[in-house]
């Protein structure tokens, strides 16, 4: 980003003239990785006192729900989690009102099997396997039996269906999973190679039953909009994150951004300290203030710092 003072850091002027720009360089944390995963890994921070319960659920093959305000760091301590421990790559399960733990178990493709059996009759080749048209969804994958655990971050579960505590218990709980289209194929076709929520990933499913071998490492995080049911949370280990002090926020941003961004930081931390104490303000927030200083955005002005400390709970 250009830092002169002229203001060429307006790629977007809104005078109508066409003209090639050349984008400055992403935030690191809007940097979209090659599949390979070869881009650097994103910071994260934790004090020994939370990463401890961490351990707790590793040791007891439990679910870790993760609570606390928004920009806390629960999405992200999954991938830590997985990235620290060479688990590959996070399994994602984003939670919506519309999702069930059926879909996120498998999916399983009827009509594009339909199609494509009639097609290869009509050309005189094999049929497809069936195992083509079954894609086992994150959670799937997650259970599928693997030499070391996968790591599956079940995203926002309070945005689910109320069911959906108690669906999922009951395969954490067991572990296994069955797929009743495979599992009443004939014994000769007893092995079938599905699809997995990984990129070109398959896995050999036998009559239909997917066991784990390893229970996953599961982050499951919560916002606090649903209460969850009490057999439910006897059964995960408990991190609240707590907002991060002014300390914290200064290791967060050197660590992001170097340790000479926080030369010049002290005001925006501040003002981020006091629009955060009446409301919800995300830690991404502060680090998004700091990348735009940096690039020599006069965040003072016409504001532009309220656009980019901007509460995040009420009514817009
Ligand atoms: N403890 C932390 N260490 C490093 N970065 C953090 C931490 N907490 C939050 N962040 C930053 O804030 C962003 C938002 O965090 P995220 O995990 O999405 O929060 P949540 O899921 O709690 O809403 C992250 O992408 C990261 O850049
Ligand atoms: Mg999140």
């Amino acid at each position: 980003m250009s830092t002169d003072s002229n203001g060429s850091w307006r790629i977007f002027r809104g005078d109508g003239m066409p003209r090639p720009v050349t984008m400055p360089p992403a935030p690191p944390w809007r940097r979209f990785s090659p599949p390979d995963g070869s881009a650097a890994p994103l910071p994260y921070l934790i004090a020994r006192e939370h990463a401890d319960v961490v351990n707790a659920a590793l040791h007891l093959r439990r679910p870790l729900l993760v609570t606390g305000p928004a920009g806390t760091g629960k999405s992200s301590l999954a991938r830590a989690v997985a990235h620290e421990l060479s688990l590959g790559e996070l399994l994602r399960w984003p939670v919506n009102s519309r999702s069930s733990v059926q879909d996120a178990l498998y999916q399983y493709d009827a009509i594009g099997r339909l199609r494509e059996t009639t097609l290869s009759r009509d050309r005189g080749d094999r049929e497809p396997s069936i195992g083509n048209f079954i894609r086992l969804g994150a959670l799937g994958t997650a259970l599928a039996p693997t030499g070391t655990p996968r790591a599956l971050l079940v995203d926002e579960m309070d945005k689910g269906d109320v069911d959906l505590p108690n669906d999922l218990l009951t395969v954490f709980e067991e572990g296994v999973f069955e797929i009743p289209e495979l599992a009443r194929l004939p014994e000769e076709m007893a092995t079938v190679d599905v699809l997995t929520a990984d990129h070109h990933g398959s896995v050999a499913v036998e009559q239909g039953r997917v066991q784990c071998v390893e229970f996953p490492v599961v982050v499951i995080t919560s916002n606090g909009e649903r209460d969850f049911p009490p057999a439910f949370l006897r059964r995960c280990i408990r991190l609240d994150l707590p907002v991060p002090d002014e300390d914290r926020l200064r290791a967060i941003v050197s660590a992001h951004l170097g340790d000479g961004a926080l030369l010049e930081v002290d005001d925006l931390l501040q003002a981020f300290l006091r629009r955060r104490a009446p409301g919800e303000l995300a830690t991404d927030q502060l680090l998004n203030a700091v990348f735009l200083r940096a690039g020599g955005v006069d965040l003072d002005a016409e504001g532009l710092l309220d656009a980019v400390l901007h509460q995040l709970t009420g009514t817009l």
